[in-house]
């Protein structure tokens, strides 16, 4: 297609060039043809009748020009004719128009017979017409043809150039093609190789990237859902488990009330999870705004620790609040999510008697609350890996604890919506301090509702 069009460009061009200066090219000719057949006329006049023939052959004798001089009756007087290579034809129709009165301008015959002029005069009342024609020499032939071979190269030079470098576009883009098309259809293990710098050469290296960046969300997404049925595989397992249990074996009160609230527990796990799940993929969605409004951020810390007192007071764990008063302008929702899910793992993964500290500290335009318990720690490996989805430590502790690991994912999540950072301080057996950084206003790429 691309190269048909530059070719139709090129023919075209070559026409059009040929059209428009051979037409300039014969009306310059025939406006100095009208010049010196007037001249000849004058002269014609004063030479009639006697010094005619004299004149004529004078003419003749400069092979610049074909003339021939009609009278009235349209019988060709006096012609120049004999020496010309092209013989100048005029025919009945033209030789009368210019015997009226009229000028002739070229011809429909063949190039040459184009550039005929005819022109009347008078003599004594009479009519006569002039018909002047300039005979070709060999250096406008040579010009001619000097101009025709110089368009021609251009079409054929340009031809090849453009079938060849038509090669290093056209094909590149082909394979572009194969390649989109494969990708729509789910392969996203296709790279294209490249060696040129240009700019097929950069979109060739850019395809590449977003091949690679669409395999690898790939990859993130079949573990998930990998995962998402691991996590609703093994509760449900031991709820059919349990079931069978009870029955087929008579047992006693005790036991059958310890096997229906395990059951009960699972089922509130699969519940959390799935709900759990829904909240992390309304945030993972790109276009979700956050709810803003202004409120006391260190009565929110106040109102979270006080809602979760049975899980802490439970586990006799002591709890520290040192909270400047502050005015944040954030999503209050998402923010209360935050705090109660770091709360909730200071919580789970300290031992009884232990101690939880909240700290809230305002600078000018961003707080830090940092969530610093004395628990079980997290080994300085793990520190980067807590924040995926499913993500837990130590497997058998946190199903005895209970938990999906999605906490920490949606931690993360809430703190990137509000243009904030997290960063971990852990030693394991000593404990975890989680800081969280929010700027007091949101950012305004944030703001663009
Ligand atoms: N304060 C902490 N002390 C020690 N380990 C922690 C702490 N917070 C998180 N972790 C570790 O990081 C893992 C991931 O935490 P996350 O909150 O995402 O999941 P979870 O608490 O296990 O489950 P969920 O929050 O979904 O109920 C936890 O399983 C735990 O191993
Ligand atoms: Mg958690």
């Amino acid at each position: 297609m691309f190269v048909a069009s530059v070719m139709a460009s090129v023919f075209l061009s070559f026409f059009m060039t040929h059209f428009l200066f051979s037409h300039k090219l014969r009306s310059y000719v025939q406006d100095n043809l009208v010049v010196s057949g007037k001249t000849i006329i004058e002269s014609y006049k004063n030479s009639y009748p006697n010094h005619l023939d004299t004149l004529m052959g004078g003419i003749t004798a400069l092979p610049i020009f074909t003339i021939i001089v009609y009278d009235e009756q349209g019988r060709p007087l006096h012609e120049t004719d004999k020496v010309a290579k092209h013989k100048l034809i005029v025919d009945e129709e033209n030789l009368r128009s210019v015997l009226n009165g009229g000028v002739f301008r070229g011809g429909m015959g063949k190039e040459y017979d184009r550039l005929v002029v005819g022109l009347p005069f008078q003599i004594e009342g009479h009519a006569y017409a002039l018909f002047i024609k300039p005979e070709t020499n060999d250096v406008a032939t040579l010009a001619v043809g000097y101009f025709r071979m110089q368009l021609f190269l251009v079409v054929f030079i340009g031809t090849l150039l453009v079938i060849v470098t038509s090669r290093y576009i056209v094909r590149p883009l082909k394979h572009l093609t194969l390649a989109t098309r494969n990708m729509a259809k789910g392969d996203f293990s296709i790279r294209l190789a490249t060696k040129s710098r240009d700019e097929i050469g950069e979109l060739t290296a850019s395809f590449n990237q977003m091949a690679q960046e669409l395999d690898s969300l790939e990859r993130v997404r079949r573990q998930f859902v990998s995962d998402v049925s691991h996590e609703i595989q093994s509760p449900l397992t031991s709820i059919k488990g349990f079931t069978m249990a009870l029955k087929q074996k008579k047992m006693d009160e005790e036991s059958r009330l310890r096997l229906l609230t395990i059951i009960e527990e699972e089922s509130d796990r699969l519940s959390r999870l799935t709900q759990d799940l829904l909240k992390l993929s309304a945030l993972e969605h790109d276009q979700i705004q956050p709810n803003m409004s202004q409120y006391r951020l260190d009565e929110q810390l106040k109102d979270v620790m006080i809602a979760s007192e049975p899980l802490w007071s439970n586990k006799n764990i002591q709890l520290n609040l040192d909270l400047e008063p502050v005015v944040i302008s954030a999503d209050e929702d998402k923010l209360s999510q935050l705090w109660t899910n770091l709360l909730s793992n200071a919580i789970k993964f300290t031992e009884p008697g232990g101690m939880i500290s909240i700290n809230l500290i305002a600078s000018q335009h961003s707080v830090t609350v940092s969530v610093a318990d004395s628990g079980v720690g997290i080994p300085e490996e793990e520190l980067h890996h807590i924040f995926k989805p499913f993500y837990k430590i130590d497997q058998a502790r946190v199903r005895a604890v209970g938990g999906n690991g999605i906490g920490l994912s949606i931690v993360k999540r809430i703190i990137e919506l509000h243009g904030g950072e997290i960063r971990v301080e852990s030693a394991v057996g000593k404990g975890t301090t989680m800081n969280v950084m929010l700027p007091l206003v949101l950012p305004n790429k944030y703001n663009k509702v």
